[in-house]
């Protein structure tokens, strides 16, 4: 038995993940005004990035049940104790992480994400699903909030905010991040900078594309 398959958090995702697919349409309507072009800049640039999720901000945007159980399986057989996340929206990612926390014997996570009603929204869902005490839920942008005041040692880091940024918040954390520890980026083929940076065993890291759409690195040392 594990957290992630039983109750409460079992139906809680099923509910989740279709409420998520229903959405699907609302994140087309949310950026219809914008070309395929602008939409493809937006989601490149690393100044307008707060534009595009303010239009998306009732969208789940969740990562998919696949991606969910990777992660779960990752920081479970990593034996993971602290774990940080980019990305909140409303806490998909994040309650498949933090299960694999309280079945590794508990821990840390940190998350962060700028829209306000997103991260009541991820504090309502992890309350639900009994895990939120292991999480900090800092809002604000993770250019910021991510900047100080991170564990002394981090065992997995999930990007899965601003695709443009992966690069400058994995600076922020690189520091923190333990001889082996994994770097799960969902969507990183958007940020090419991102991935000459963790494909390259010069930069200290081992880094493989992984399912439809994740980089799976891991910190060399
Ligand atoms: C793809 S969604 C995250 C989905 C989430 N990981 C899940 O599985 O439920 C990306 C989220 O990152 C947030 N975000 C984007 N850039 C951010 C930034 N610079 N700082 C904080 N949050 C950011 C967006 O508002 C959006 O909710």
């Amino acid at each position: 038995m594990t957290t992630l398959t039983t109750t409460p958090l079992a139906p809680l995702l099923d509910r989740l993940f279709a409420e998520a697919e229903e959405a699907k349409a609302g994140i087309d309507a949310a950026v219809a005004d914008l070309s395929d072009e602008e939409q493809a800049r937006l989601m490149r640039s690393k100044t307008e990035y707060r534009d595009l999720y303010g239009r998306l901000k009732r969208a789940p945007l969740a990562v998919s049940r696949e991606t969910g159980a990777l992660l779960y399986m990752l920081a479970r057989s990593s034996g993971a104790r602290t774990i940080v996340e980019f990305g909140t929206s409303f806490g998909v990612s994040t309650l498949h992480l933090t299960a694999a926390l309280r079945d590794n014997g508990g821990g840390r996570l940190i998350t962060t994400e700028f829209e306000s009603s997103k991260v009541a929204r991820a504090r309502e869902n992890l309350t639900a699903g009994g895990l939120v005490e292991l999480v900090e839920l800092r809002e604000g942008d993770a250019l910021e909030t991510l900047e100080a005041d991170l564990p002394e040692s981090i065992d997995l880091l999930l990007l899965d905010g601003a695709k443009a940024l992966y690069p400058d918040v994995l600076a922020l954390v690189e520091d923190r991040l333990r001889p082996s520890a994994l770097v799960v980026a969902d969507d990183a083929d958007v940020s090419p900078e991102y991935l000459a940076r963790v494909r390259s065993p010069a930069e200290g890291y081992l880094s493989t594309p992984f399912g439809e759409d994740v980089e799976l690195s891991m910190r060399l040392g």
